[in-house]
């Protein structure tokens, strides 16, 4: 059993393949944190807890005797409001007699098998290979009578621990939530520790950033209603010497969409806290007696080999307990085109055909259309929210269009934004009330649309029943879901005044339930997620869609920092990647090599390639699928940083055999009469001997590991290379 308490310490352990975390029942019944990081069997960890008596550090009631025993100095499981610690709280709630307190104490904990379910909100599950058990702890305010309950699922193979949160209003009258975070994990000595986390914008998503903590509140976040192209909710705390290969490094990645929290604090004393949530900003949530509030998933995981080992802990986690579509482990993905680069909304269905015929052409599988189909779409001023097909552009109908593509046997996708609406559409028309606009005041407007109040039943209703519609209609195999603004004009029509502050997460819990109705009477299509490129690419949204658009920027050279920064926690098999007109000097098979490192696609018109340019982009879409169970299923090394001074990018997949691996290398710069570069392998077996792409070159998997392979200097300005390793005999 991966969970054990032990009654005479009252400590509660989880214990996963490598990692263990203990908790106690502690003093006075504080639920106190006493570890996370390499197994330690069930050795009663309190013995760190040093008592002092810390001036300004209030004590409980309680303990008024013993001054040596403030919570400001605990390392707490949940932090409480109002008793002493003056550190960043778990939760602010405000009581219904208006006090701003919660005085948590254990009632109670329970330890089950299998994984907790989540009523609202999107969570990762146990498989037959990897089951999970399950501890809940409950605190209790025994004044205001609210509950917390935490929640902990424990897989052991996977090495993966995740946390989430219900509250619970047990009191007679309503109470409000003004801060409910998901995670609360104390470290007792954080100085020594690195934030790393993945800032970014449009088009430069999830570039990688590392600090030092100091004592202050390092705040990592989003109030852009989604997770964003700001920030991803998604940190890691290591030591400062941890490197890609080796170091204590700790992971947090929270499962949520909308606007999200990061706090960690290093304390006065040098103590490190970590809240991960919701973010409070505009929040505030009514629970009524017996209502119950669910605070996201957080999936953590701890690692002594560095950023390779936490990426690898996710990799497999996201590869196989996080998305249930068909498309994660039995059916291979196709390779695409997209007609957006291509056409614009500039097309009609002869367009689409041709450019179809040429994409067979290219050995591409599908062909989606994207925005400009729908309602009076010529530019991005109308139309959305009009989702039924424009005949004046798909003149023979979307299932017709549908049968022609298919008779070149490829198949078909189609894209929505169906969060939001223009003002110039019938839908706007019909009604102007389903958007969200604070009265009396003029929204703002991104890309000149409007957001629609998907906190609303009937706004979800008729994107599910719309949506669903065009998907009976023809024989749809992929489906783009995208969303091209940030939200602003908080305001929902349903909701009174006081209420509004719940409008931000109800927006949140309408989406999941949208995609997830969808998902569901179509379970044979395959979806991918998209904002604005890759402005919403977070475990939430990976929960439904199996892969999700990294960023709008196809440029293959900045593509190369994009997917090293992604790559952190997401697996590569999230990441939709294609060949564009982008980077105009740059060689096709470079682009190819660099979408490799992702879904594989196209997103140009293939009628403009001469016969040449289609030929190599036959030739790649092969090596694709030649290479798919590596670079799908494999591990992945980070070879090189894009971030430093260098003169080539590499990555390497492994299959977990070890018996096949994939080393890509872009050429990034050249200098006359430089040195002579190696770039070293990752991740083979010493002993075995690799042939390098199938010719008689054979190297041990000790050579390739510690001396490398030669990268050739005197090459065209980014040339790249692919070296497909094959195991020969150990
Ligand atoms: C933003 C996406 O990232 C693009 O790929 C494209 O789908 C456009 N939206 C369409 O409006």
């Amino acid at each position: 059993m991966g969970i054990v308490f032990n009654s005479t310490t009252k400590t509660i352990t989880l214990h996963t393949k490598n990692t263990s975390y203990q908790m106690k029942i502690g003093n006075l019944d504080y639920l106190l944190h006493l570890y996370y990081g390499p197994s330690i069997s069930d050795a009663d960890m309190s013995y760190q807890i040093m008592q002092y008596d810390r001036g300004f550090s209030g004590n409980p009631y309680e303990s008024r005797n013993a001054r040596t025993f403030s919570l400001d100095a605990q390392p707490q499981e949940f932090s409480t409001q109002q008793q002493g610690d003056f550190r960043t709280t778990s939760i602010e709630v405000v009581n219904s007699d208006g006090s701003y307190s919660f005085h948590g104490k254990v009632t109670g904990h329970q330890i089950t098998d299998g994984k907790y379910r989540l009523d609202t909100l999107p969570a990762t599950f146990q498989t037959e290979k990897d089951t999970a058990s399950t501890l809940e702890v409950t605190l209790l305010d025994a004044v205001s009578n609210v509950e917390v309950a935490l929640l902990y699922s424990v897989f052991e193979e996977a090495d993966i621990i995740t946390r989430a949160v219900r509250v619970k209003n047990l009191g007679s009258e309503a109470i409000h939530l003004k801060k409910i975070m998901s995670l609360c994990l104390d470290f007792l000595n954080g100085a020594d520790m690195d934030l790393v986390s993945l800032p970014g914008r449009y088009g430069q998503e999830r570039q990688v950033e590392r600090q030092h903590m100091t004592h202050h509140i390092h705040t990592i976040g989003s109030v852009r209603g989604s997770s964003s192209h700001q920030q991803n909710p998604f940190l890691i705390l290591c030591g400062r010497d941890a490197t890609e290969d080796y170091g204590r490094c700790y992971g947090f990645s929270l499962m949520y969409s909308g606007n999200f929290l990061a706090e960690a604090e290093l304390d006065q004393y040098d103590q490190l806290r970590l809240v991960m949530g919701i973010n409070p900003k505009q929040f505030v949530y009514e629970l009524k007696p017996q209502e119950v509030f669910e605070g996201p998933e957080v999936v953590m995981a701890f690692t002594e080999h560095g950023f390779t080992g936490l990426s690898h802990l996710y990799h497999d986690f996201y590869r196989t307990n996080l998305c249930a579509s068909k498309f994660v482990t039995e059916v291979q993905r196709p390779v695409l085109i997209n007609s957006w680069e291509a056409a614009f909304m500039d097309f009609d269905d002869v367009k689409l055909v041709n450019i179809a015929k040429a994409a067979k052409n290219m050995g591409v599988d599908l062909l989606v259309m994207d925005d400009g189909w729908f309602g009076k779409r010529d530019d991005d001023n109308s139309g959305l929210g009009d989702w039924y097909v424009n005949e004046d552009k798909i003149k023979c109908g979307l299932h017709r269009l549908v049968e022609q593509i298919n008779e070149l046997d490829m198949k078909f996708g189609i894209w929505f934004e169906p969060e939001m609406v223009s003002e110039d559409s019938n839908l706007y028309r019909t009604h102007p009330e389903w958007v969200m606009q604070i009265p009396g005041r003029h929204a703002v407007r991104s890309r000149n649309q409007l957001a629609l109040d998907m906190s609303r039943r009937d706004v979800q209703d008729y994107l599910i029943e719309s949506i669903n519609s065009i998907l009976d209609d023809a024989d749809i195999y992929y489906v783009k879901w995208d969303i091209n603004r940030s939200l602003a004009d908080i305001w929902s029509n349903e909701l009174p005044g006081e209420r509004q502050g719940e409008v931000y997460h109800r927006y949140i819990l309408g989406l999941y339930r949208v995609m997830d109705k969808i998902i569901k009477t179509h379970p044979d299509i395959l979806f991918e997620g998209c904002s604005g490129g890759g402005g919403r690419y977070d475990p939430g949204m990976l929960h439904y869609y199996p892969q999700y658009w990294v960023s709008d920027n196809n440029n293959p050279i900045d593509r190369l920092k994009l997917h090293y920064g992604t790559s952190f926690v997401y697996p590569t098999c999230t990441m939709g990647a294609h060949i564009s007109d982008s980077g105009k000097f740059i060689p096709l098979e470079t682009k190819a090599v660099v979408a490799m490192c992702g879904t594989f696609g196209y997103e140009l018109d293939a009628t403009h390639l001469n016969k040449k340019q289609q030929k190599i982009c036959r030739k790649q879409s092969n090596l694709f699928r030649k290479y798919y169970h590596i670079i799908f299923k494999g591990d992945y090394y980070r070879l090189t940083n894009p971030f430093e001074p260098g003169n080539m990018t590499a990555w390497q997949h492994v299959t977990k055999n070890k018996k096949e691996s994939l080393i890509s290398v872009v050429v990034t710069n050249l200098t006359c009469n430089g040195p002579q570069e190696y770039i070293r392998a990752k991740g083979l077996l010493p002993n075995a001997l690799y042939r390098v792409n199938g010719t008689e070159e054979v190297h041990s998997g000790a050579a390739l590991m510690n001396a490398g392979l030669p990268i050739p200097r005197e090459v065209p300005e980014y040339t790249s290379f692919q070296f497909h390793l094959t195991k020969t005999r150990e």
